[in-house]
Order: structure tokens, then sequence, then C-alpha cells
């Protein structure tokens, strides 16, 4: 469903962001990105909805290059395609309903939308959402008076009202704390479940990537240096692809370990 030919990504300063990237992520797969500051995960999740345009290669989705695709085309594309990110990304003054309604946008004309007039079964599907992440009690709140566990949980209605068939996660628990993180982690899971949304996610932390995603791929200087079931993304291995031993503040017990002692937590 998603398949990356020999994708490379020169940034214009010359920093080689992907290099020479295979990959085939099937529907429903639940992936998880691993690879230390600057290893190109976010350059990879980026290149795969154009939100980069990528110097080599191909990206299909669903069998049609994105990378080729122009005007209506992309847009069309795109649609199949949510984007979470660790800052939120949501229209902070704005109601929650109406943040979830942005998700609607791609399938209506730029002046309907601009006048906030989206018809009763987007209001409908935006509840719906809302009501799969547990917040339909937050619809009229405005979005900064939310938690920011609660505000990635409206940036994931958001993808559900957009009917995404794919969501791009970056970092998404990043700003979140740890029991926080679970939860977002665990709505993730869910959608991904039970609505087959195929999920690729960028994260920091070993033990929940391997906690949550079915695979793992694991980058090193822009190119796939693992690639393969949660059972064999062991300690050992990752200190292979990061090239030394596993640190604590790369694991999310660790922290979890140091709040339950009261103490400062790494990092
Ligand atoms: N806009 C840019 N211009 C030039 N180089 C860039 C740009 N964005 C990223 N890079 C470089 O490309 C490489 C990959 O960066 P990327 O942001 O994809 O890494 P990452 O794995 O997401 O890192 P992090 O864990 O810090 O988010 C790095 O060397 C980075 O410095
Ligand atoms: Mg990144």
């Amino acid at each position: 469903m998603i398949e990356l030919r020999n994708v490379s990504k020169t940034y214009p300063n010359g920093t080689k962001g992907l290099d020479g990237i295979n990959l085939k992520i099937e529907k429903g797969e639940f992936v998880a990105i691993v690879g230390l500051s600057g290893a190109g995960k976010s350059t990879l999740l980026r290149s795969m909805n154009r939100l980069h345009d990528i110097t080599e290669g191909d990206i299909l989705i669903d069998g049609n290059s994105i990378t080729q695709a122009a005007g209506k085309e992309l847009r069309t594309i795109r649609r199949d395609i949510g984007m979470i990110f660790q800052s939120f990304n949501l229209v902070k003054r704005s109601s929650v309903l109406r943040n979830v309604l942005a998700g609607r946008v791609g399938y209506h004309s730029t002046l309907r939308t601009l006048f906030g007039a989206f018809p009763n079964e987007d209001v409908e599907l935006a509840f719906q959402a809302l009501d799969r992440v547990n917040i339909v009690e937050k619809a009229y709140a405005r979005a900064d008076e939310l938690s920011g566990g609660q505000q990635q949980r409206v940036a994931i209605a958001r993808v559900l009202a957009q009917e995404a068939k794919i969501v791009l996660a970056d970092e998404p628990v990043a700003s979140l704390d740890p029991l926080t993180t679970k939860q977002v982690m665990d709505d993730l899971k869910r959608i991904n479940q039970e609505l087959d949304i195929t999920t690729i996610v960028n994260l920091h932390f070993i033990d929940l990537a391997r906690e949550y995603a079915t695979r793992i791929i694991g980058l090193r200087a822009g190119q796939v240096v693992f690639d393969g079931p949660v059972s064999e993304a062991t300690d050992e291995r990752f200190a292979e692809i990061y090239g030394r031993p596993i640190d604590q503040d790369e694991l999310l017990e660790a922290r979890l370990a140091d709040i339950a002692a009261a103490k400062e937590p790494v990092r």
C-alpha cells in the first residue's frame, strides 16, 4: 500500500536526509520508526505525504505515485493520509469541534470551508471521531484549554474525521508525560486495529516502539539499518543500530521508575 523505491532526499544545503530507501508497508500495519536524532525519521514521514519533495526515487501510495502527482491528483492522494505532530498543530483559539472539522477541508471547495459551512454529515463524523477518542464532552471547549494529551486526541480525531487510510505520526508523544503517553498510544493502536488504518509512528522510546508496533524500522544516516518484527528488535540489535549501548532516556520504563521513586526524571 505504501512503497518507497530507491528514495533519496538531499536538502538544498547538501545534507543527505534519506539515502536509497526501499520499503513496502502493507495496509493495516503498525510500524515504529526509530533512530537517533538526525537519522532521517522526520524526513521519511514528511516525504511520504510530500510535505518534502524527494530528490531521487519514487513513493507510491496504493499504486499511485505521490512523487509525480500534481494538482487535484495530489490532493486526492493526500486526503487519505493524516498527519500527527509532536506539537499537535491545532488552531489554539478555535473550538475542538472546528479543529476536528478541519479534517474535512480536503473534501470541499476552499470557499465553503473558509466560511466554516460544513454539511451536517461532517459534523456528525466529527462527533463520532471525538467519541472514538473519548473527548466528546470537550467539543465546544477552546483547543488551548485542553491538556496536552487531550490536544493530541483532538489531532487523532481530526485524522479520523478526514477518513484517512494512513496515519503518519512524528513523535506524537514526545511532549507528553509517561501516563498520557500510554493513553495516546492506546488510541493510535485502537484506531489501527478497529479501522485498519495503516499507522507509521516515529518514536524516541524503544520500549514503547516494542510495545505498540508490529514492525520496527531502524534508520541511521538516512538508511534503513533494521527492518523486522518486534521480537527481533532486542536491546542488543538497537545497540548495533545506534552504534552504542541503549541509554536510560531511550526507555519509557526507566522514566516511569524515576517518577515512582519521586526523583527528577532523566533528560
Ligand atoms: N530543512 C533542512 N535543511 C537541511 N538539513 C536538514 C533539514 N531538515 C533536516 N535536515 C537534516 O537531515 C537529517 C535528517 O533529519 P531529520 O529531521 O529527518 O532527523 P530525525 O531522525 O527526525 O531527528 P530527530 O530525532 O532529532 O527528530 C539531519 O542531518 C538533519 O540535520
Ligand atoms: Mg524528527
